[in-house]
């Protein structure tokens, strides 16, 4: 499976010229300019305006740019994903998707633009999360679950917490029908800014739990998830050991080889070399 660099989601409120300026210098994976939640009611349209001239005008290199647009069911929902697509953003994130039927009517949207703009979810609402595997398979666009922390513990009326005990259910879940149905999953974003030993926690859990990457909602997270999400140093050299291990063990005739005392079969060498892949590919952003 190719792995694509997601480490770093960075949003940027579709109103702040300056934040799309700057994007273009960052470090980030990926770019998300927001028209809903970030965005007032009265400065829709103006937002959509200056993201259209972003993506227009260009500039951001191998830096993935989505758009997060108001619910389609909203009066803005509609003109924002076609102004999206067309204006050839890679994916259009979905707010607040409570079933397939919410995708599949935005994937018909964009079906019949002809754009080649792939559909992200935010995983946000209870029913959203419950009907995950569904939403996975709603629409072929379908190609990634974002996890919308802020709004799903507002609907449950529980915690964000650290270590996030009432959330690890929806995270684990979500994880789990991503990887069931070929998607990508980025973790829920962490509002204290300021909070580098929060956030670096907060990423560790996240990693560890599986997710591609983090939402980030500042450029001082960047640094810290580019870290935590990609494969260390110790784990990329530990990848060549057992490539090599295997290797050898393969001349000598024999389909696992031991290395360190354990066991290594093709598996763990096909994950080995996902895994040093995956670095390189990291390594060549710079
Ligand atoms: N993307 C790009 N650049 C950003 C940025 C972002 N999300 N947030 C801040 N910056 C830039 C600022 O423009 C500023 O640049 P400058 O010093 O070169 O002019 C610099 O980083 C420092 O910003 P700072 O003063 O620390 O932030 P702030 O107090 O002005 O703004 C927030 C704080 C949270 C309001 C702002 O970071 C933000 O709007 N984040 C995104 C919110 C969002 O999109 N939410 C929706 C998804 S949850
Ligand atoms: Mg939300």
């Amino acid at each position: 499976m190719i792995r694509r660099p997601r480490r770093s989601c960075l949003y940027m409120p579709g109103t702040n010229a300056r934040a799309h300026d700057k994007a273009r210098e960052l470090a980030c994976d990926v770019v998300i300019f927001d028209l809903e939640d970030s965005v007032a009611p009265e400065a829709k349209a103006e937002a959509r305006n200056r993201i259209v001239a972003c993506l227009d005008a260009g500039g951001y290199g191998a830096r993935e740019l989505v758009v997060r647009i108001n619910h389609p069911a909203t009066v803005w929902g509609r003109d924002d994903l076609a102004a999206a697509a067309r204006a050839g953003a890679q994916a259009v994130l979905l707010p607040k998707v409570t079933g397939a039927e919410d995708v599949r009517v935005a994937g018909r949207v964009l079906d019949d633009l002809g754009v080649a703009a792939r559909l992200w979810a935010m995983m946000e609402t209870a029913r959203g999360v419950l009907d995950a595997p569904a939403i996975a398979e709603s629409h072929p666009r379908l190609a990634l679950f974002a996890m919308g922390l802020e709004d799903f513990a507002k609907e449950l009326h529980a915690d964000t917490a650290p270590p996030r005990m009432a959330m690890l259910y929806a995270l684990e879940r979500t994880v789990l029908v991503a990887r069931a149905f070929g998607l990508g999953v980025l973790d829920g974003v962490y509002p204290a800014f300021d909070d580098d030993a929060g956030f670096a926690a907060a990423c560790a859990q996240g990693a560890a739990l599986g997710f591609d990457g983090k939402q980030l909602i500042h450029p001082r997270q960047i640094a810290a998830a580019n870290a935590a999400f990609a494969p260390s140093a110790e784990a990329v050299a530990e990848a060549h050991r057992i490539i090599a291990a295997f290797e050898a063990a393969r001349e000598r005739g024999a389909g696992i080889a031991v290395l360190d005392g354990r066991m290594i079969e093709a598996l763990h060498v096909d994950e080995a070399r996902t895994l040093v892949a995956f670095a390189e590919d990291i390594a060549a952003r710079g």
